[in-house]
């Protein structure tokens, strides 16, 4: 989705601003510009395509200024052109703006707009926000930054929707604004110099030391000064936060692309993510709750609330909740549950997992979740995101920037945190399993594990050979493994745009099985014993069909003879997938590069969904 850079500084501000934006191009956009403050005014270039093309135009060389605001856009509100990009101003030319979300009243702010005189360039929700701040600054007739703010915060107050904003004005040429609600924006502070950016990556190199601004709260930055305010004007304190990520975690090292990097970065990830957390003999330390056993036992339903890849993990957990604690649990689609008014209640315990924390549907159902009284817990990557503010309990797995918008080590990373959370529930509540010391135990060893996975790959680049002309392909399991074939078949469909889909294996029977022919490619996953016979059996219905297979086991596969076979090492089926799916990631991965496709920034995907 869109994203956000601006420098304030001593510095020439555009060739910090392009390097911005090239570190968010992995969010996905399809078009870019930057705006910065010259002697004589604002200036901007922008153009539709990559961000590397707005080196090509001539303009570009002429931007000495060391203010400036830059903008990568995902289409909502108007084609990909170079008059939708961002920046847009109004139309004196005297405020740029950029703009990170969808005004969702803009039709009515046009309206009011126009017949107050004022036109409009492009079709974007955007450009109603600098004319609405000229409207209002030209109203109030005050010329002085007193009067520009109340300028801002009088268009804010009417603005519906989404957004992370950034202002210039040709009146306060050392001065830049930036507000947001709902959508990510963060301050990075350095020495004489201060930038933004929507996510923390884009600018690490140069501070980590960040403000995270919370909803309304707008900032005016100086070189060597940020003031906060809240939308009434009065000043407000906030201490910056430290960001421990390093910088070389942001970056590809000797890898061709992040996805790669990040499928390998698993072991580290988990072993981060597990911290302090567990430890041999003793009960799980998670000193971010405090639930009781009395607390546990009132619960009436466990909602876990997500979307993609983050909601795959919350399945992968479910068998945990119900089979030790004993508790109800559903797993939910985010923009699904936010509609269906779910019977949620002040006794339900509602667990949003999002890796950005900041998709747009997640904390729509987050709102949803607690405005019906329920206890609300945010699983994230990212510290200070929005869900880690709206929640009343936060957990951050530990799994480090994820740059690939096809998630690897942030699935992971969340099963594991969520099995631990399982089981922190049923220690509270007194369940003594010997499982559940097994479950702890393997936790421990599953880093290596997939290091073993990950030392020799031969074999499933060779079958992503055999993949890359086909047009479908299926991925089928039972139990847990089924979640895990949901996982394996998005990464699929995301990076290589080969159709595919996911099935419990038991339901193939009853449609997805007319779909059976010479050749095409079904990927069974077993690693439960009590189930592993069933979905042999349905396996060698599809082969009989003329299917190839391709499968990944821990078990014994009773003299069955599959096309590939990728063994992993054993590990209890209540988590499992964090092992299985890496020969899923994999098999994604290459056929992806076989084909020549860019892996890391797939076509119409955006790693952080920032809009409904
Ligand atoms: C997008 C990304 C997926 C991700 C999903 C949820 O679709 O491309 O990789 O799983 O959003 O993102 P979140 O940040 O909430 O986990």
């Amino acid at each position: 989705m869109c994203g956000i850079v601006g420098y304030i500084g001593k510095k020439k501000a555009e060739p910090i601003l392009i390097n911005g934006l090239l570190r968010l191009e992995y969010r996905g956009y399809d078009s870019a510009g930057i705006a910065t403050m010259e002697e004589d005014g604002i200036k901007t270039v922008k153009n539709k395509g990559r961000v590397a093309c707005l080196l090509d135009i001539p303009e570009i060389d002429k931007l000495e200024g060391t203010v400036g605001i830059a903008h990568t856009r995902w289409a909502t509100h108007g084609k990909p052109t170079d008059i939708n990009s961002h920046p847009h101003l109004d139309n004196k030319k005297t405020t740029a703006v950029v703009h990170n979300g969808i005004i969702e009243n803009y039709i009515e702010l046009k309206e009011f707009l126009k017949n107050n005189g004022y036109e409009f360039l492009s079709q974007t929700d955007t450009e109603v926000i600098p004319n609405l701040i000229n409207y209002y600054y030209e109203k109030e007739n005050d010329k002085t930054e007193n009067g520009f703010l109340r300028a801002i915060s009088k268009t804010i107050k009417d603005l519906k929707g989404s957004f992370a904003i950034e202002v210039l004005n040709n009146d306060f040429k050392d001065k830049m604004f930036v507000i947001r609600k709902d959508s990510p924006l963060v301050i990075g502070k350095g020495e004489g110099e201060n930038y933004i950016s929507s996510d923390i990556p884009a600018i690490l190199s140069f501070t980590r030391d960040f403000y995270l601004l919370e909803d309304y709260e707008l900032a005016v930055l100086e070189k060597d000064n940020i003031e906060f305010y809240n939308l009434d004007l009065q000043k407000i304190e906030k201490t910056p936060k430290n960001i421990t990520w390093d910088m070389s975690s942001a970056e590809k090292g000797d890898y061709d692309d992040f996805m790669l990097k990040e499928i390998y970065e698993q072991p580290k990830a988990i072993r981060e993510t597990i911290g302090a957390r567990i430890t041999k003999n003793q009960k799980i330390n998670l000193d971010e709750l405090d639930f009781t056993k009395e607390y546990l036992e009132s619960i009436d339903r466990i909602y876990i609330v997500a979307c993609g890849t983050a909601m795959h993990a919350g399945l992968a957990v479910r068998k945990i909740l119900e089979e030790f604690c004993k508790i109800q649990t559903e797993v939910d689609i985010a923009s699904e549950f936010r509609y269906r008014n779910p019977l949620v209640t002040k006794n339900s315990l509602c667990i949003f997992v999002s890796q950005s924390g900041e998709t747009a549907d997640t904390i729509a159902a987050l709102k949803l979740a607690k405005s019906k009284g329920a206890k609300t817990i945010a699983i994230s990557n990212v510290i200070g995101s929005s869900i880690t503010n709206e929640a009343d309990y936060s957990l951050y797995t530990h799994a480090g920037p994820e740059i690939a918008v096809a998630s690897t080590k942030a699935y992971t990373s969340q099963i594991v945190l969520l099995a631990i959370l399982g089981i922190y529930f049923a220690e509270t509540l007194g369940v003594v399993e010997k499982e559940l010391e097994k479950i702890k135990e393997e936790l421990l060893q599953v880093p290596s594990k997939i290091e073993d996975v990950l030392k020799d790959t031969s074999k499933i680049k060779v079958f992503a050979q055999k993949m890359i002309k086909e047009k479908n392909a299926f991925y089928v399991g039972r139990g847990i493994d089924s979640t895990v074939a949901m996982e394996g078949a998005l990464k699929l469909k995301e990076i290589s745009y080969i159709h595919s889909e996911s099935y419990s294996a038991g339901e193939l029977k009853h449609g997805a099985i007319a779909l059976i022919e010479n050749g095409v490619t079904v990927v069974g996953i077993m690693t439960d014993p009590d189930l592993k016979h069933k979905t042999i059996s349905n396996l060698q219905e599809v082969i009989t069909r003329g299917a190839k297979t391709f499968v990944v086991t821990n078990q014994d596969l009773e003299n069955v003879t599959f096309d590939e076979v990728i063994r992993i090492d054993e590990i209890s089926p209540y988590i499992s997938p964090i092992l299985s799916v890496v020969p899923l990631q994999l098999l994604a991965y290459y056929i992806s590069k076989e084909k020549g496709l860019d892996v890391d920034k797939p076509r119409n995907l955006a790693k952080s969904v920032t809009v409904e």
